[in-house]
């Protein structure tokens, strides 16, 4: 959370930065700033609360010059996000600029300090000692004073300072995440790829402990004690057209609509010839685990969830699903025989790589189910499988979650081959369906349209509930999801057999309730409970597959979706429901791609 953007070069850096933070903006959109260096004796900077829109628009009347700039769009953390605690953050003279993303958890005996040395505050922010302890340190060498500054703070952070006196950028990173971008004679920093797409491919991610020395023509890499480092030059394979909206009237939209593509991409190159194995690159032994844990947060999590009933139906694993952010605190017991799998798009949410953390401590073998390539997860885990999902940019994870549920049937059945307990026919029998899926997916956003009317007639409602059995109940938990992050509107999943106990009590003829009843074991037991809705006057929108015929006796709408493979229904159920979900909150006249208050990837606890 937080996008940081800075570049030095021979270009106007304004239009560099401004640029760059337009495709961070899912990091945050609570407020975004800039300044730059130019020939004058301070700093020029301009920054307001709100969206980047709202920064765009004061740059027109007051645009800013000059070859050398740092910009920030923020999630706040500490300080409400108004203008002065937007960020960049300057010392009294302007000479000084710094931006930060994370938090500084020590600020608070910082700044008392600070103020008995007689230094005066503006902002509520706890990146405000930074620039006050680096004007402390400051005497004519810049880095040196970001290294003493930074020995006395502790948290997490990424950040980029600008001093006028200095042609330079300096960069540090202590497990926020941020990557340079190599140019030509211009170089450039951010929080994360897109922001680079445009301007170069070659790429240095750096690692927690390094500081960076941007300048035009060169880069320098240190620890914070100034000791020199060596990271590796890595080549982006994403095109810059995959961070632009292409013609779609959303990120979201456009990412939904990829889904097919995506589908093949992480299929790519996976599927053995003999039409019943699956090659994947991992160094993991399938026969030297007993249990698999999985864990991740939010979209990531309900996919592993999916994860967790196809490792158990197809490889015969016991398995978990854990809550990211829960896992190293409930003290889990792990051991050399057990695989954990974290999932994350990101591979920053810091809620889960804490989580890695802990398994490794306790000697688990581990591997990651990413999109970003050299993410902190990546560098920290056993062995990564990425999803090649591309960039997704909307707050709203729908792509990354469809190629992630790929992912966890490819991992299914290479563990159910290795240890003979999947035969050639069931392996044969899922591939052939696994390749259907591309295809299946698109004729599902067909339905688009019939989606979108269903939508508008229940926009104004204030709860839905969203009931899905076995392997699609976690479809359910992520249809519901989708539609509280993006509409606002209070939406609740359970396991439709679990109805009676308890949510059925809030079932009247204001409710709609989207029920996944396509073809599965469960089915006839999912009428029954959709009938008990029915005889409580609930509205039922059912998602059925085209050959069922008694669905619509049951239900008020039914959004049919094709069949396939129960196994592999929710990779085509969801495609629906992102659709339901995007339609509403685009007929409300919300902000679909940055809902409020979310941000794409959370690395703070
Ligand atoms: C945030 C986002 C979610 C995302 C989750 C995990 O909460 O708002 O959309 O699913 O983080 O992100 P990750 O990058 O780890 O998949």
């Amino acid at each position: 959370m937080c996008g940081i953007v800075g570049y030095i070069g021979h270009r106007e850096a304004a239009d560099v930065v401004v640029d760059g933070l337009t495709r961070l903006e899912y990091r945050g959109y609570d407020s975004a700033g800039i300044v730059t260096a130019d020939s004058q004796a301070q700093l020029e900077v301009v920054k307001r609360a709100g969206k980047l829109s709202i920064l765009k628009e004061a740059l027109k009347t007051n645009p800013l010059k000059g070859n050398i700039g740092i910009g920030h769009t923020r999630w706040a953390t500490h300080g409400k996000p108004n203008d002065v605690n937007s960020h960049p953050h300057l010392s009294e003279d302007s000479k000084l600029a710094v931006i930060h993303n994370g938090i500084i958890e020590n600020y608070m005996p910082l700044k008392a300090k600070l103020i008995s040395n007689g230094h005066d505050f503006v902002s509520d922010t706890d990146t405000e000692v930074i620039v006050h302890l680096i004007e402390e340190h400051y005497q004519g060498d810049l880095v040196e004073a970001v290294q003493n500054a930074l020995k006395e703070v502790t948290g997490a952070y990424a950040l980029v300072v600008s001093h006028i006196d200095h042609e330079v950028i300096v960069a540090a990173r202590a497990t926020s995440p941020m990557v340079i971008g190599i140019g030509e004679n211009e170089n450039f920093v951010a929080s994360d790829v897109p922001a680079l797409l445009p301007y170069t491919r070659k790429v240095i991610f750096l690692h927690d402990g390094d500081m960076a020395l941007i300048k035009k023509a060169s880069i320098e890499l240190s620890d914070f004690d100034g000791n020199i480092v060596e990271r590796e030059i890595s080549t982006i394979d994403w095109d810059a057209e995959a961070a632009e909206k292409s013609g779609y009237e959303h990120y979201m939209l456009k990412e939904i609509y990829e889904q097919p593509t995506v589908l093949q991409n992480t299929f790519g190159g996976r599927f053995a010839a003999n039409g019943m194995d699956v090659e994947l690159d991992l160094g993991l032994d399938p026969n030297s685990i007993n249990r698999v844990v999985i864990t991740a947060a939010g979209t990531a999590y309900y996919s592993g969830a999916v994860g967790e009933y196809l490792i158990e139906q197809v490889a015969k694993i016991p398995t978990e699903i854990e809550l990211a952010s829960e896992f190293r605190y409930r003290k889990p017991i792990l051991d050399e025989n057990t695989l954990c799998i974290v999932v994350s798009q990101s591979g920053e949410t810091i809620d889960t790589l804490e989580a890695l953390r802990e398994a490794k401590r306790q000697g688990a073998k581990t591997l990651a189910i990413l999109n970003v390539k050299g993410s902190s997860i990546s560098r920290e885990v056993d062995d990564s499988l990425y999803i090649h999902a591309g960039p997704e940019i909307g707050v709203a994870s729908t792509k990354a979650y469809m190629a992630m549920l790929a992912a966890f049937e490819l991992i299914a059945i290479w563990l159910g081959r290795a240890r003979a307990e999947l035969s050639d026919s069931v392996a044969s029998e899922l591939i052939q369906a696994l390749r259907s899926t591309p295809g299946l997916v698109e004729h599902a956003l067909e339905e688009r349209e019939h989606i979108a009317q269903i939508a508008e007639q229940f926009k104004d409602k204030r709860d839905y509930l969203f009931l899905g059995r076995g392997i699609n109940f976690p479809t359910a938990l992520e249809g519901a999801l989708k539609l509280k992050e993006i509409s606002y509107i209070h939406a609740e999943a359970y396991a439709t057999g679990e109805m009676k106990h308890g949510p059925i009590a809030l079932i009247d003829e204001n409710m709609p309730i989207v029920a996944i009843a396509t073809a599965s074991e469960l089915y006839e037991k999912t009428i029954s409970n959709i009938q008990e809705v029915k005889a409580r006057d609930g509205i039922i929108i059912s998602l059925a597959n085209p050959d069922d015929e008694q669905i619509a006796i049951h239900s008020d709408h039914v959004i049919r979706v094709p069949k396939v493979h129960e196994l592999i229904s929710p990779m085509i159920n969801v495609a629906s429901l992102q659709l339901l979900a995007y339609e509403t909150a685009h007929r409300l006249e919300l902000d679909v791609d940055q809902p409020r208050n979310l941000a794409k990837s959370v690395t703070v606890e």
